[in-house]
């Protein structure tokens, strides 16, 4: 359990910061899809959920999951930051932050050193003591998601990295 302080309103909030469950993947499906409905990050279907489903944290507020990412190992020194998401109405309460430092723990934990994202929001994970790099600099094996995406060349994500251990 963990406890989040908003300081813009001085509201205390109690927020359970977890592994995702089963029972968690319909919420999931529900908070990136709505985003990427707005084309504002990548759709995944239900089976790629299920299919990713270790690789998720959630962020439940009065038993009810708003928010969520996903950390996934590109390679020995690098993991991504994927599908993060936090239910529109509960932006700016400091989720999306707690979401990214579980996920940037994680990596501590696992070894990895270095932790990136690719997104459309550089400028919350600079907040969050990411740097924007050239996206080029980043292995090939980082674009196995771009053939999935409608956008290809015409990419406007940036890419965000930082050293975790
Ligand atoms: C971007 C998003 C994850 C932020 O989540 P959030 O829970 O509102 O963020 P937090 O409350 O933890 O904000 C942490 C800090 O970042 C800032 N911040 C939040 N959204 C921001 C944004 N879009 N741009 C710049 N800064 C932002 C907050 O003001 C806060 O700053 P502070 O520490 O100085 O007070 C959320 O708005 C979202 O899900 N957006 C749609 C999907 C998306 O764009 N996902 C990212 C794709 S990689």
């Amino acid at each position: 359990m963990l406890i989040c302080v908003n300081p813009c309103r001085y509201n205390l909030i109690i927020m359970n910061v977890r592994s995702a469950k089963i029972s968690d993947a319909k919420a999931i499906y529900s908070l990136i899809n709505f985003y990427a409905e707005q084309d504002k990050m990548l759709f995944r279907s239900m089976a790629d959920i299920y299919k990713n489903l270790q690789a998720f944290t959630v962020a439940e507020l009065d038993g009810k999951v708003v928010g969520c990412c996903a950390l996934e190992i590109i390679w020995s020194d690098l993991a991504e930051i994927k599908s993060l998401a936090v239910d529109e109405a509960n932006t700016e309460k400091g989720i999306g932050k707690m979401l990214v430092s579980s996920a940037t723990e994680q990596a501590c934990q696992l070894g990895v050193q270095r932790v990136f994202a690719l997104t459309l929001k550089p400028d919350f994970f600079e907040k969050l003591g990411f740097e924007i790099v050239e996206k080029e600099k980043l292995p090939m094996k980082v674009w196995s998601d771009c053939a999935k995406c409608p956008k290809q060349q015409n990419c406007d994500e940036i890419a965000v990295l930082k050293i975790v251990s």
